[in-house]
């Protein structure tokens, strides 16, 4: 695992967005994983000046993300594909149709699941997949608990989860309680990973994960079984390492 220290969160972003234009620039239908949430956002403001700039084109690229809302349709302002396409698709000269998200309103969302890790192989797998890390440890909505083994499937979410989640939405109880996630093993599968951490409530997580002990009541430290993964973390959520 490579380590990548800035020293607040536009550094950070900054990195993000230059391994992510590396990768573009060496392979023009790059397939994209990309996580939604805080910690990608400037990344992805980053990545907009820069197409913007001409310094990068997303016309070949292609995109799998990493987990949705179950019962948000693509329409609900907090659904996950509202978020992509609102803060980073919309901006940039992405083809829609080769961005992809699972369903979290499919009729049979079994059905979904299967369909979606189908979508991962027949796409992609990522050339690089971004994430975030909750202060749990949870990677995409992968639980502490959840099987190192997983493929995409239905999760519960944690109250925890849902209680950081709630600063998107009206009250807690408007949070969903179930999300569609790629599983960890679907997240292993992407052939570079980056994970960004920023801010001092990611701190405890931080040092966890780099204490180096696998475990599936930490998801995070699944990690450690992939051969490319940077992690790229500000001062104060590295406060805590030694
Ligand atoms: C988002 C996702 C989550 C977030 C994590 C951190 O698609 O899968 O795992 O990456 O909850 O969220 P932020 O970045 O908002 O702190």
């Amino acid at each position: 695992m490579k380590l990548m220290l800035t020293k607040d969160y536009d550094e950070l972003s900054k990195c993000g967005a230059d391994l992510i234009m590396a990768q573009i620039n060496a392979k023009q239908d790059s397939v994209l994983g990309l996580a939604t949430g805080s910690s990608p956002l400037g990344c992805y403001q980053e990545l907009i000046q820069r197409c913007q700039n001409n310094l990068v084109t997303f016309k070949y690229v292609s995109s799998l993300n990493l987990d949705e809302y179950i019962g948000l349709s693509p329409e609900h302002q907090q659904s996950y594909r509202y978020f992509m396409n609102h803060h980073f698709f919309n901006q940039i000269n992405i083809n829609q149709n080769h961005t992809y998200l699972p369903n979290g309103v499919h009729p049979n969302l079994e059905q979904a699941c299967i369909e979606y890790e189908t979508k991962i192989d027949q796409v992609g797998p990522p050339d690089i997949q971004i994430l975030g890390i909750g202060a749990n440890g949870h990677i995409g909505f992968n639980e502490p608990g959840s099987s190192f083994s997983s493929y995409t499937h239905i999760v519960k979410l944690a109250h925890s989860t849902r209680q950081a989640n709630a600063r998107f939405f009206r009250s807690i109880d408007e949070v969903p309680t179930h999300a569609i996630t790629m599983g960890i093993s679907s997240i292993l599968k992407s052939k570079k990973i980056i994970l960004m951490a920023s801010g001092q409530q990611k701190a405890e997580a931080i040092k966890r994960l780099l204490d180096g002990e696998k475990n599936e009541q930490f998801p995070a430290s699944s990690l450690f079984d992939h051969p490319d993964v940077t992690l790229i973390v500000d001062k104060e959520a590295y406060e805590l390492v030694e």
